[in-house]
């Protein structure tokens, strides 16, 4: 195992950097997402994971014009990521919506655009709202919203194209109409969410398999991933701590991992992951770990609106 893992290598030819800073924040407050962009690009972060769901891609993009016009760091070096929201998922919405992300970043391309969700809404607020009315579920044509995907491909606004949260069905499906094949499926993945299956299914399709949620949303959804004794057994044999020991699993997984974090101190912990590994005896126990998925999608769920009866459904049973 080479201890460098700093890039993986997506079906486009591109390589991906495989620590990105993700940008999801319940808190719901853009200077704090700014300030933690600055200084994980500073820190040496190349990759930042946005979308347009988390309404704070124009405070992204100001700090990014800030640190290209100083010199930190040029736009070919780094990696964005943004995500098509489920209320654009009509064909002539998609190329909007990238639009509407392109001007916010102030910039002419993203390297990666992905389906948010295999769920459509329809058009309407973007953010908590829709939960509140589950007849605004739509049933999606996932096959007509990647037609209109694959156009920002061809047109090099997306320099790559992806899905997120498809199951092994979806993106099966999706596989045998696609002209140009997602490159990337961004799930969710940790230590006690390893979807094993996914991640054969995606490595022998040549998807590149990125994991969210990478320490199990520790302060959003009050898990105990960063606290289980495995992990905190690893940790302190290797002198590092849970979070890294996470990081550096998923990375030795050969996945992607988009920890986030708008703390200076912890930003930069979550990055220095590549001079160390796990070895064999150690990283063989995370087998025994027992698995949950944490983010359920209940609210892209209902008995009468939408595609999805059951939660079952919405991943096709893998939950
Ligand atoms: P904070 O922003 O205060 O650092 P995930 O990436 O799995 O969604 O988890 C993100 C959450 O984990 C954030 O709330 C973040 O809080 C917290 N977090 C990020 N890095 C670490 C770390 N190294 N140790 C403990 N908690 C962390």
């Amino acid at each position: 195992m080479s201890k460098a893992i700093q890039f993986f290598d997506l079906n486009t030819g591109a390589k991906i950097p495989s620590v990105g800073l993700g940008t999801w924040q319940a808190e719901d407050d853009p200077g704090l997402v700014a300030e933690a962009v600055a200084t994980a690009i500073k820190a040496g972060y190349r990759h930042i994971d946005c979308a347009q769901l988390y309404g704070n891609q124009k405070e992204i993009g100001l700090v990014l014009k800030k640190l290209f016009d100083e010199g930190v760091v040029k736009r070919e070096d780094l990696w964005i990521t943004s995500k098509l929201w489920n209320t654009d998922h009509a064909p002539e919405d998609v190329p909007l919506a990238l639009e509407k992300t392109l001007a916010e970043f102030q910039l002419d391309y993203v390297d990666l655009y992905l389906i948010h969700w295999p769920v459509a809404i329809k058009k309407g607020p973007i953010g908590a709202e829709f939960t509140a009315k589950a007849e605004d579920l739509l049933i999606p044509n996932l096959a007509g919203t990647w037609k209109a995907m694959e156009a920002l491909y061809d047109s090099g606004k997306a320099r790559a194209i992806g899905v997120s949260n498809f199951s092994i069905k979806k993106l099966g499906d999706l596989l045998e109409v696609a002209r140009v094949p997602p490159a990337v499926n961004q799930v969710e993945c940790h230590p006690s969410w390893r979807q094993d299956k996914l991640r054969d299914f995606c490595n022998s399709k040549g998807v590149h398999f990125s994991g969210y949620s990478p320490l199990g949303s520790p302060t959003w959804l009050h898990t105990d991933v960063l606290k289980h004794p495995i992990l905190n057994e690893v940790a302190e044999k290797l002198g590092k701590t849970p979070a890294q020991v996470a990081l550096r699993w998923g990375l030795q997984m050969g996945h992607s991992v988009l920890p986030k974090s708008a703390n200076e101190k912890r930003i930069k912990e979550n990055f220095d992951v590549f001079d160390w590994s796990i070895p064999e005896h150690l990283f063989a126990k995370f087998a025994e770990i027992e698995q949950a998925r944490l983010l359920r999608g209940d609210i892209f769920v209902h008995e009468t609106y939408g595609a999805y009866r059951s939660v079952e459904e919405l991943w096709d049973g893998e939950i």
